[in-house]
């Protein structure tokens, strides 16, 4: 081994890390003003149960990149597999993300999408540097989860459990 980096292609390590299959959730949170503002995610995992922690990972290019901020709050929704939609609208840059949605506000006043099959909502305790995104952990402050059949994301398509 030489000890060099190899430079890999971006589209190649978008279809390579597409084989690993994920849930679909959708962030939400509230910009300065109180606005509701979110995004499509799957880069989400629980992280520690003592301390209470989880984690996502944002786009430094996403609009809503300036509401993760910290001590601001983010509430993670586990989307059903009847929620295709609302995952596409959320991962579309200039979407009327809220328009017709059905939510309401959770403890920590981000949004609680209808129809989730769980939630965490979240105090933002750390911010780290991962290359062109920046890795949030947050706080649990609050987890629920009502049931139900999970939204799932592999090579690059929306899936659903078999039945
Ligand atoms: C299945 C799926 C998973 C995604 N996961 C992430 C993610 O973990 N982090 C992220 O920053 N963007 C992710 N995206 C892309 C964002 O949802 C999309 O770029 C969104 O429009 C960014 O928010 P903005 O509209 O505020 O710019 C994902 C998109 C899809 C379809």
């Amino acid at each position: 081994m030489s000890g060099e980096v190899m430079a890999i292609d971006p589209q190649e390590l978008r279809r390579v890390m597409g084989h690993f299959a994920t849930g679909v959730t959708v962030v939400t949170t509230r910009d300065s003003e109180g606005r509701p503002n979110g995004l499509t995610a799957n880069a989400f995992m629980s992280l520690s149960l003592s301390p209470p922690l989880a984690l996502i990972s944002v786009d430094k290019g996403a609009t809503c990149y300036s509401c993760f901020q910290l001590n601001n709050s983010f509430t993670v929704n586990f989307l059903s597999e009847g929620q295709e939609e609302v995952s596409r609208r959320f991962a579309t840059k200039g979407a009327d993300k809220f328009a017709d949605l059905k939510w309401h506000p959770g403890e920590n006043g981000a949004a609680i999408i209808d129809g989730a099959i769980g939630c965490i909502e979240c105090r933002i305790a750390q911010c780290y540097d991962g290359g062109d995104h920046t890795i949030v952990v947050g706080e649990i402050t609050r987890a629920c989860a009502s049931g139900g059949r999970p939204l799932l994301f592999f090579q690059g398509k929306y899936r659903s459990l078999p039945s």
